[in-house]
């Protein structure tokens, strides 16, 4: 039987919610990766120290081992140096949404003035802290990202020392500002490498594929492919796993958010087999991460085997991408 063994994978972009959605789906990140990047858009969102702790504690809680360990952010408003040293050791990032732009993101920026950011784009830069960027502007949704890309410009030349991560990248734009910039990196999906806009509204609308970013083009996929399988030093692995409850996603108003974490490494396994890069995967989803936040993850082993895996049609409340369907790759063990 084909085996792969993952050292200490790495989810550097989750939503893990709270209250009874956060008991059912923790234990799901938390059986099959170290460490995950949480996100703070809660309501209301994360904002001050006290928060951090108590929803850290929460997570803590909630997970179903020990040896997993949530990277908290704060949603990101403009914070004073003070503010930000009495922080700095509870916070792996800040997590910065545009307003309006996806759920939960009301009280995110409206507008991009430099100098107003200022201070605390400098005190997170010298303190170390990640900026991490939802980056879409509110123009037509097709073009959303490429149009964020001269505020990627602009924060990446000002700030030159700021580790800048953008989120969930995909667009072809995207992936050519890594290159161009030394304090850029990015995260991708599971699904963004597997589906384009046709898999979510070419045929019947299939609301458990809709998310923000929307799927792009078949070019897009391709770059996003491309920079994920060769492992780019500067790509992570981040599932932008959102659960919504069935009935929220199958309904006139449905939210944005693919639930995908119980399935994920099994998907990458399928699309770095496909392409015979399984080599690589190790570095997508932990080395690279690891290298690039200065993370030293709580060390796990996960095997996974060739073998069928019958997709839930639920967990909990939530319908997971492929539900129903069969996956080619099974989490055998987890060391
Ligand atoms: C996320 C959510 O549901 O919180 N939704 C999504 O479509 N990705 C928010 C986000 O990351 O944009
Ligand atoms: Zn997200």
């Amino acid at each position: 039987m084909k085996t792969i063994t993952l050292t200490m994978p790495l989810d550097m972009h989750v939503h893990l919610r709270d209250g009874e959605m956060l008991e059912t789906v923790a234990p799901l990140t938390s059986y099959s990766f170290s460490g995950a990047l949480v996100m703070p858009n809660l309501v209301p969102p994360v904002t001050t120290l006290e928060a951090v702790k108590s929803y850290r504690s929460r997570i803590k809680k909630a997970m179903e081992s020990d040896d997993f360990e949530p990277y908290m952010t704060l949603f990101y408003q403009n914070y004073s140096r003070t503010f930000l040293e009495s922080v700095q050791d509870d916070i792996t990032a800040i997590k910065l949404y545009p307003s309006g732009v996806t759920t939960n993101s009301e009280g995110g920026v409206s507008s991009f003035d430099i100098e107003s950011m200022r201070e605390t784009l400098e005190a997170m830069s010298d303190l170390g802290i990640v900026l991490s960027v939802h980056g879409e502007t509110n123009g037509f949704v097709m073009d959303r990202e490429a149009e964020f890309m001269s505020v990627y410009e602009m924060l990446a030349s000002n700030f030159p020392k700021l580790k800048i991560v953008m989120e969930h990248i995909t667009t072809a734009e995207a992936v050519e500002m890594l290159d161009r910039y030394d304090n850029l990196y990015a995260t991708i999906t599971v699904h963004h490498l597997m589906i384009t806009l046709d898999d979510v509204a070419g045929g019947m609308l299939r609301p458990h594929l809709f998310c923000k970013p929307i799927a792009k083009r078949p070019h897009d996929r391709a770059a996003l492919l491309n920079v994920a399988l060769a492992a780019h030093p500067k790509v992570m692995f981040g599932s932008d796993s959102a659960p919504h409850p069935k009935h929220t996603k199958e309904s006139c108003g449905c939210g944005a958010g693919v639930f995908t974490a119980p399935i994920a490494l099994q998907l990458l396994c399928e699309i770095f087999e496909a392409h015979d890069k399984l080599d690589n995967l190790q570095a997508f989803v932990s080395d690279n991460a690891q290298r690039i936040y200065g993370i030293c993850a709580e060390y796990k082993e996960v095997v996974l085997e060739k073998r069928d895996f019958h997709v839930p049609e639920l967990y909990g409340s939530v319908v997971p991408m492929r539900a129903g369907e069969i996956l080619t790759w099974s989490i055998e063990r987890v060391d």
